[in-house]
């Protein structure tokens, strides 16, 4: 059963056995979540990574002009299927590209509806943290996060906004409303 859970050590094995897919990957979409875990297990610092987490969801030890952030990972079991962070606020930044949720989908497990049961889940924890909407973002060439958001704004409501567009990069960007979900058990 799909279930969303705290990063920690308790699944870092199921995740390092999907790192080399990840090395492998040749979509870099939104890969933010997932480098930096590659980095600090390379680097063998993988509890500062998990504390790092831990402070960014309190706000503690930040980078300038980061707001905190949420990470859950989806687990089957235990098996890692993916990585999602939740914003807890947007800044001018992210209301161009990055919105308030960042997904990352082990890429064996692409194609399963991952991605769109996962944000689902995190429209409700969202929803927990303050946010009756939720903004997200997607590369315009990005189908298939395109396509999972977009059937998610059918499903509880919402709106496409105009795309952002900038030197290097052409965002749809798509609000999801999170008051429904939260309602249902
Ligand atoms: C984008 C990503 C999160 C999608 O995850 P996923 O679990 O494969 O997507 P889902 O299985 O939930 O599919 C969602 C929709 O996309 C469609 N889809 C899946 N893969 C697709 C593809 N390669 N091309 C086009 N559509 C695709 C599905 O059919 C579904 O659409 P439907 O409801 O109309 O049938 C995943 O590919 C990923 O992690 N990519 C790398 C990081 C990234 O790009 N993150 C998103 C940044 S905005």
């Amino acid at each position: 059963m799909l279930k969303l859970v705290k990063p920690s050590k308790k699944y870092i094995k199921s995740f390092l056995k999907v790192i080399d897919d990840y090395k492998k990957d040749d979509n870099h979409f939104a890969r933010g979540e997932i480098n930096p875990l590659i980095q600090a297990i390379e680097e063998d610092t993988v509890d500062e990574y998990l504390q790092k987490l831990s402070d960014y969801e309190k706000g503690k030890n930040m980078k300038p002009g980061y707001v905190p952030g949420t990470t859950f990972w989806l687990m089957d079991g235990d098996e890692w299927i993916g990585a999602f962070c939740i914003r807890h606020a947007l800044t001018p930044l992210l209301e161009e590209w990055g919105g308030h949720i960042a997904a990352n989908i082990s890429p064996k497990h692409r194609g399963e509806y991952s991605s769109f049961i996962g944000i689902k889940m995190c429209l409700a924890k969202a929803n927990k943290l303050g946010l009756d909407r939720v903004l997200m973002t997607c590369d315009v060439n990005n189908m298939a996060s395109y396509r999972a958001i977009t059937g998610l704004m059918k499903m509880y409501g919402g709106e496409q906004i105009s795309d952002s567009q900038g030197d290097t990069y052409h965002q749809h960007r798509i609000w999801v409303n999170t008051k429904k979900i939260a309602k249902i058990k």
